[in-house]
């Protein structure tokens, strides 16, 4: 088998998408254990990699020694490589990869994975998730809050889910305004959201509780102190992105110093708990990057299948970009105006 050409998003400086580039290389045959995917689709991820891209859908072009052919050979499939996923081919184990639910779209299904085990780990691996609990959930339209959401409509939960922007709202109520589980806030001003919170999970709570059992937090900043004291005793605030930290859009070093100079304000000042607190408040913080479960391929692997077994319904695509405009779709992601998922199609 002779070497693959391909196209792969490259960039020489994390942080900007200027230095974004197109490169041609020569994929080798896949080696033992591993297949060769033909990429129908990818997701996009914040630029901190040289060669940035987490997770694809495509077809399994090539089937690596020890593999069976029958299983896996033309097959449709998804799944997540650690970084150089903005790409056209990939060599991958098998062991990161699934074969694409019958129905799903190629879209769907490479907007699945990364959502989905981020927001799984977060409720049930770390927040130990029970039914009818109590959750926040903040940017509840995004890829992860959106698969948060779709985890805990199975378990009942009581659920509010914040936006930055009114206009998500008309998506998160047509999808599930019809629950009385749900109930949906603007998360901006940051002044009085504990009152706001409180006041959106009196209305679908019949014990009229006011606190939550789990935060899910991807905010930080403002909000990091109030979700703290939103939380129940024995709650968990789980946290897994600091959004409120990062710019909102593609900002130069040089002629947008003041922004950087703010926001490394924010970052400085950022508010912080004294560990002390923990005890006296009996709550507890979580933190985790999805990242370092990558290397341990048996633990990822446990992750997918439970997460597999929730049997959730197709993940929603917000948006479409073809494979060369990956700068306009990523300027898109980081201004935090997108919802569901941002894919690049790939065709060839
Ligand atoms: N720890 C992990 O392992 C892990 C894994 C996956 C993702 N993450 C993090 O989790 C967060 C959500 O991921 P996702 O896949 O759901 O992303 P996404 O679909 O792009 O949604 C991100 C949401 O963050 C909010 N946001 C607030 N300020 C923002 C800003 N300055 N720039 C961009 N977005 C901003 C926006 O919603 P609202 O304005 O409505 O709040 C936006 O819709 C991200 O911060 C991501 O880095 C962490």
């Amino acid at each position: 088998m002779s070497f693959q050409l391909r196209k792969i998003w490259t960039v020489d400086k994390t942080g900007t998408l200027d230095n974004l580039r197109i490169v041609e290389d020569g994929l080798p045959p896949p080696p033992p254990g591993f297949l060769r995917i033909k990429y129908s689709g990818f997701i996009l991820q914040h630029l901190r990699a040289h060669t940035p891209g987490l997770e694809f859908s495509g077809v399994v072009e090539y089937v690596g020694e020890g593999l069976r052919k029958e299983e896996w050979l033309e097959k449709r499939v998804y799944g997540v490589t650690y970084f150089g996923g903005y790409a056209t081919y990939i060599n991958l184990k098998s062991s990161y990869v699934r074969k694409t639910p019958d129905g799903w779209t190629d879209q769907q299904a490479c907007a699945y994975v990364v959502q989905g085990l981020t927001a799984f780990y977060a409720l049930e691996e770390l927040g130990r998730l029970k039914p009818n609990q109590t959750v926040l959930v903040h940017s509840a339209a995004g890829g992860c809050g959106l698969s948060a959401l779709s985890i805990l409509n199975k378990k009942s939960a009581k659920v509010v889910g914040t936006v930055g922007a009114s206009f998500k709202l008309d998506l998160l109520n047509e999808k599930y305004g019809e629950s009385s589980n749900f109930s949906f806030i603007l998360r901006d001003p940051s002044k009085n959201f504990e009152a706001r919170a409180k006041k959106a999970l009196l209305q679908i709570t019949s014990e009229k509780e006011e606190l939550f059992d789990i935060v899910l937090d991807s905010v930080m900043g403002d909000w990091f102190l109030p979700n703290y004291n939103l939380l129940k005793k024995e709650g968990r605030l789980v946290l897994y992105g600091s959004a409120s930290l990062a710019p909102n859009s593609n900002l130069h070093p040089i002629w947008n110093a003041f922004q950087w100079l703010g926001l490394g304000w924010k970052y400085i000042w950022r508010p912080k708990i004294d560990p002390l607190k923990l005890m006296t408040d009996n709550k507890a913080l979580l933190g985790f990057n999805l990242i370092h479960i990558y290397e341990h391929e048996e633990r990822l692997g446990q992750i997918f299948d439970s997460l597999h077994n929730l049997q959730l319904e197709p993940p929603y695509v917000g948006h479409e970009f073809d494979f060369g405009r990956a700068v306009e779709a990523l300027t898109l992601m980081h201004s935090g105006k997108s919802v569901g998922k941002i894919v690049l199609n790939v065709k060839h």
